[in-house]
């Protein structure tokens, strides 16, 4: 009986297990999925304390409403004003209902095990980012450069980079206004897409792609792809569909939060 209950027992912890490592090794169902960042604050709060009820309850909300829109902000305010804490999510604008929500439950998912007990952590995947700190950043326009990414280079082609300037500039133009919705554009093989975080207005997030674009044409030269994720907005491109995920060029600058590499910890 007890042989048999201890093999139920580690046939489940094997389950378990399997399962475990079947979510973090499979590549994501969908592109959506696709790791891009993750940085935590290095403050602590304490385990059990107000400040940990009101981030799970910011957290929860934000899995919550990602089902009915594609961008959401909560503060919950503590009785100490310590222990108020802000949250948004963004989707891709492409993103809504079950998807966004099933994107944004996976990025809470990540935030709570890669920063446990941080006053503040950002998760972003291709579909979506999810943020959450003591301070105020709501609203708050920031142009940190989080992640900049470029393929290989291309050699010169100057069609290639008429286009992909093309598109560059088509992305750092207003279209009608729509300035917090995921925008796209395509010149013969190149492609791009640009969207900033929903609590930008215009003139901020068109301030924000202006640098971002800028950022991509200096650092990702002629790049077969690039990619430049600030704090509240970011622009890709890509020539010809080629898109890896690996490429050179990260950087993470975020002062005060730390992010992992590839398993390796960065502090800044
Ligand atoms: C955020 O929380 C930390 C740790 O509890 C605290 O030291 C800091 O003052 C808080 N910041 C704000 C803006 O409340
Ligand atoms: C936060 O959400 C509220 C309620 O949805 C909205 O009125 C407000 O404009 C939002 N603030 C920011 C900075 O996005």
């Amino acid at each position: 009986m007890s042989v048999i209950s201890n093999r139920a027992l580690s046939m489940w912890s094997l389950c378990v297990f399997l399962l475990t490592v079947s979510i973090l090794i499979t590549p994501s169902t969908s592109a959506m999925d696709t790791f891009v960042y993750g940085g935590c604050s290095q403050l602590k709060y304490t385990p059990g304390s107000p400040y940990e009820n009101n981030v799970n309850s910011i957290l929860t909300s934000l899995v919550n409403s990602a089902m009915f829109s594609t961008y959401n902000n909560f503060t919950t305010i503590g009785s100490n004003p310590q222990d108020t804490v802000y949250g948004l999510f963004q989707c891709r604008g492409d993103l809504q209902g079950n998807d966004c929500a099933r994107c944004v439950a996976r990025a809470v998912s990540q935030l709570g095990t890669l920063c446990m007990d941080s006053c503040g952590g950002a998760f972003q995947l291709e579909g979506c980012l999810v943020k959450y700190d003591n301070s105020t950043f709501l609203g708050v326009e920031d142009k940190t450069v989080v992640v900049q990414k470029c393929g290989p280079s291309l050699g010169y082609n100057s069609d290639e980079l008429t286009r992909r300037d093309a598109v560059l500039a088509y992305l750092g133009t207003g279209d009608g206004g729509a300035y917090n919705t995921y925008r796209g554009s395509t010149s013969g093989d190149v492609q791009g897409v640009a969207q900033c975080v929903g609590d930008l207005s215009p003139s901020e997030c068109q301030d924000c792609l202006t640098d971002a674009i800028g950022q991509l044409r200096t650092d990702c030269g002629a790049a077969a792809w690039g990619d430049m994720y600030l704090a509240k907005c970011f622009v890709r491109f890509s020539v010809g569909g080629v898109h890896s995920h690996g490429g050179n060029g990260k950087r993470f600058r975020h002062s005060g939060w730390w992010f992992p590499i590839f398993g390796s910890l960065f502090v800044l």
